[in-house]
């Protein structure tokens, strides 16, 4: 079995005359967990939206687990369903939080076996199971949309801005369950941060993107003290002009 996970090769994603995304290569390994930074519009949910086989590249290659892929339309059941994504406006649908967080189990037409209440205490939402869930605060959404993820276990999680609307507690909470399922289930995780801080917790791995295209991807340690490429450097100063 090949380390690699994803492999990405000369991609390019247009929006009509715009090229958004430029990667000429990047490889994510099985089992990483890798943060994804950027200024905003540097095309990182695009770039989540095809690693979901949501989209299909322009041009270029994108390989999973060894099998190239085209998006959209055309994407694969068995790549699909390996897939969690956690958007970066996640939208919950009518019913209780519980029934939100058991809609992806039963869509897969596995059993609850009381997965959903003990995430549900995981993530710090046990109190709300009943409540309907389009009353929730912007934060607890939130919550529930990482818990519906979380709770299918997926192969990859990938996840666009998953604390931004957090207190400080909660985003301790979700680093925690994150970072559990990777160690535990082995679960390779992607997620885009805006938080260098949580960059540096959470990522083994750090990429940044910049006008569509990789400037730099290195462990983390290296990536903030050690970065290769001045605009890194600018960056993770917080000096970056855009
Ligand atoms: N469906 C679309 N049609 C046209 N343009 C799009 C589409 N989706 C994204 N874009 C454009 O592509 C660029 C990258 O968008 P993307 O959402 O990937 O940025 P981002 O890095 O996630 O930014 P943010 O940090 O603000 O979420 C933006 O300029 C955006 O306007
Ligand atoms: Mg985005």
């Amino acid at each position: 079995m090949s380390d690699s996970l994803y492999a990405l090769v000369g991609v390019t994603k247009r929006y009509g005359p715009r090229t958004v995304l430029a990667v000429d290569e990047l490889t994510i390994r099985r089992g990483e967990v890798l943060a994804l930074v950027g200024p905003s519009g540097a095309g990182k949910s695009t770039l989540l939206r095809l690693l979901n086989f949501l989209e299909t590249v322009t041009t270029g290659a994108l390989a999973f687990d060894g099998r190239p892929i085209a998006g959209g339309d055309d994407a694969p059941l068995c790549a699909l369903r390996r897939v969690t994504t956690v958007f970066q406006r996640p939208v919950l649908l009518r019913g209780t939080v519980a029934e939100n967080v058991a809609f992806g189990l039963k869509l897969r037409g596995q059993r609850d076996g009381g997965a959903v209440g003990r995430i549900l205490e995981e993530v710090g939402l046990a109190h709300l199971a009943g409540t309907a869930a389009r009353t929730l605060s912007g934060g607890e959404a939130q919550r529930v949309a990482l818990a519906r993820a979380l709770v299918l276990r997926p192969d990859v999680l990938l996840l666009d801005e998953p604390t931004a609307n957090l207190d400080p507690v909660n985003v301790a909470l979700m680093e925690r369950s994150v970072a559990r399922l990777n160690r535990e289930q082995g679960t390779t995780v992607v997620f885009v941060t805006h938080n260098l801080f949580q960059a540096r917790r959470m990522g083994q791995r750090v990429a940044l993107l910049l006008d569509g295209r990789l400037v730099e991807m290195a462990e983390a340690e290296r990536f903030f003290e050690h970065p290769q490429d001045s605009r890194t450097a600018a960056f993770v100063r917080g000096e970056m002009i855009y």
